[in-house]
């Protein structure tokens, strides 16, 4: 078993372990927010169990996936997401 994945974010390469949530690759890579809501506010993981939303990202293509209820793998290419008026 592979002890090591690798997912791009946003083009930048983020190592992680086989099991790990994706929010959970990005928080041991010291990434607490990687998005914001509407207001402008940083947002990352707040809920932890899939209820709030706030840790919305894109991967492999399929935006608004709930990186704290998605199962990183080694290859995943995450795209960060903002709804914050522009
Ligand atoms: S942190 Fe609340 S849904 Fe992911």
């Amino acid at each position: 078993m592979t002890s090591r994945i690798t997912l791009s974010v946003d083009g930048e390469p983020v190592t992680g372990r086989p099991g790990q949530s994706i929010a959970g690759v990005l928080l041991a890579a010291d990434r607490a927010a990687w998005r914001h809501g509407p207001s402008g506010a940083p947002r990352g993981v707040f809920c932890g169990i899939g209820v709030c939303f706030d840790c919305l990202v894109t991967v492999n293509g399929q935006s608004d996936v709930r990186a704290c209820r998605r199962t990183a793998h080694d290859g995943d290419e995450i795209t960060t997401q903002s709804r914050s008026a522009s």
